[in-house]
């Protein structure tokens, strides 16, 4: 009996050992796939929000336009503020810019709301108004970055008072053309002059790294040629340097807004860019990633003529390789949401996009009088266009006879130089070219090549003024003179 007994009581400190074995071996398999699990928040963190070495998170954030057919402008922003602060940037270090004229506007049909998708919530409320109405303009916006107070007029007084370790993230969303940017208040924002403010903003130390990103037709132009490698920037735009970039849920269209909207509610490389970051672990995607992903979503699936454009990248691409919380933050909350699908959208060209509104608005209105009277505002605003464009050709045929004035004028330089030599001289064109007949308005700044060519050419002022006058003299300028609202440069 002892003998069995001791040979069971051996047999059974073994069968325990090895159970012990097995435990152990699990427990650290389990151990193994739970830290795996928990990669997402907590190994994979390059950065600890408390490091001081990680400096401050600095945004700014520019509505370039006005008017409620433009809400997209403004509504993309906004929506950049609520992922900013869910990011948990603080509002102290997010400079908003935009006209706010939509949230209130008498055609808003959520009056207080703006929202930036068709299933969207509300993106206005708590959007800091810094800089508003008369003082969204390229001025204040150097001022800003720059941190010199002293140089804004108007606003809530908030720069980018940034250290020499901190990041800046800057979004921009408007109309734009060759070389230039729109803004609600004239002039443009001309690329060479914001280039200049960035180089100070380098040379003063003030910053460790910038990321921009920029929607706008022609956005490409505003740094092909120009953006230098070492600067701590990089940059990606909604298009190239000579294409549109393109407004999406709108009106009638596929994926269409809530039926009471007569705008589009977002832009086609904007609402991507959001729609990822907001979908994505911000601690493990990377900048590449997400240009990566905006590039092929903006494509619309390479559908570049009916509404695609080719985003682009500019400045040190070394930077790619960083953490998009390092710019935009990171809310716990999107750790475990599914990335969204990529679908087809339906999208307009930015500079029609005022004419689809006036359209909608027309095709919706019962009013026998307002209907005239939007009429009447489409024909304005076509004989507009028409005069502009008749008015740029003509002024080719003047100044390089009938056979090359157009080739000329609409030349476009090989990638990688600069739209224009002399940016002086663009603005002095443009200048001239207004004085005579009339603001190039939203829609004529995609003639800014045109004036950039002249000058790459070598036409004197004198000349330009000459045919500027004869192509012009006698034409009613009417409510697109300059001395209404001041000139496009
Ligand atoms: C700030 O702006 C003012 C006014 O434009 C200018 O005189 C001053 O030199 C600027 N300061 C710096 C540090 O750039
Ligand atoms: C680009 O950025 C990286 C990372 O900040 C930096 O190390 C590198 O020197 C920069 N390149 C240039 C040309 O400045």
């Amino acid at each position: 009996m002892a003998k069995q007994d001791s040979v069971f009581i051996k047999y059974l400190s073994l069968l325990l050992v090895l159970l012990l074995l097995f435990e152990a071996g699990r427990a650290a398999r389990l151990n193994q796939w739970e830290s795996g699990i928990r990669l997402p928040t907590e190994k994979d963190e390059p950065q600890d929000e408390d490091d001081p070495q990680l400096g401050t998170r600095w945004a700014v954030l520019v509505a370039g336009s006005s008017g409620y057919d433009n809400y997209r402008h403004q509504a993309d922003v906004c929506h950049a503020y609520q992922l900013l602060r869910k990011g948990g940037l603080k509002e102290e270090n997010i400079v908003v810019f935009m006209y706010d004229d939509i949230a209130m506007h008498k055609l808003n049909p959520r009056p207080g709301v703006i929202i930036n998708n068709p299933k969207g919530d509300d993106v206005y409320a708590g959007v800091p108004k810094d800089y508003t109405g008369v003082h969204v303009t390229a001025a204040n916006l150097y001022a800003v970055l720059l941190g010199n107070k002293s140089a804004l007029s108007g606003g809530s007084g908030k720069v980018v008072d940034s250290k020499p370790n901190d990041r800046i993230f800057l979004f921009y969303s408007d109309h734009g053309g060759p070389g230039v940017l729109g803004m609600p208040n004239l002039p443009f924002l001309y690329a060479m002059d914001f280039l200049d403010v960035l180089k100070k903003k380098h040379a003063a130390g003030r910053y460790k790294e910038m990321v921009i990103y920029v929607e706008s037709c022609e956005s490409g132009s505003v740094f092909e040629g120009i953006m230098p490698k070492d600067l701590n920037i990089y940059v990606t735009t909604a298009s190239n340097a000579q294409e549109s970039s393109w407004g999406t849920y709108c009106p009638g269209m596929e994926p269409s807004p809530p039926t009471e909207y007569t705008t589009c509610l977002g832009d086609l490389y904007s609402v991507a860019w959001m729609e990822d970051s907001e979908t994505h672990n911000l601690k493990r995607e990377t900048v590449k990633q997400q240009y990566e992903t905006v590039r092929e979503r903006t494509s619309n699936f390479n559908s570049y003529t009916f509404g695609g454009s080719h985003v682009m990248e500019y400045g040190n691409t070394t930077i790619k390789a960083e953490k998009l919380c390092l710019y935009q933050g990171f809310d716990p909350s999107t750790v475990n949401f599914p990335p969204n699908e990529l679908t087809h959208m339906e999208a307009v060209n930015q500079r029609d996009a005022d004419i689809l509104f006036l359209w909608h608005m027309y095709k919706n209105s019962e009013d026998g009088s307002k209907k005239t009277e939007i009429l009447r505002q489409i024909t304005e605003t076509m004989r507009h266009r028409i005069h502009l464009d008749g008015s740029i050709d003509l002024i080719g045929t003047l100044l390089y006879g009938p056979a090359k004035g157009s080739g000329i004028l609409n030349s476009v330089r090989e990638p990688g130089l600069p739209l224009v030599d002399d940016w002086q001289c663009l603005k002095s064109m443009v200048r001239l070219f207004e004085t005579h007949c009339g603001l190039l308005t939203q829609y004529g700044m995609k003639h800014m090549r045109a004036f950039a060519n002249l000058c790459n050419s070598g036409v004197s002022q004198s000349l330009m003024e000459q045919a500027c006058v004869a192509a012009c003299s006698g034409h009613d300028t009417r409510q697109w003179h300059p001395s209404n609202q001041g000139y496009s440069a």
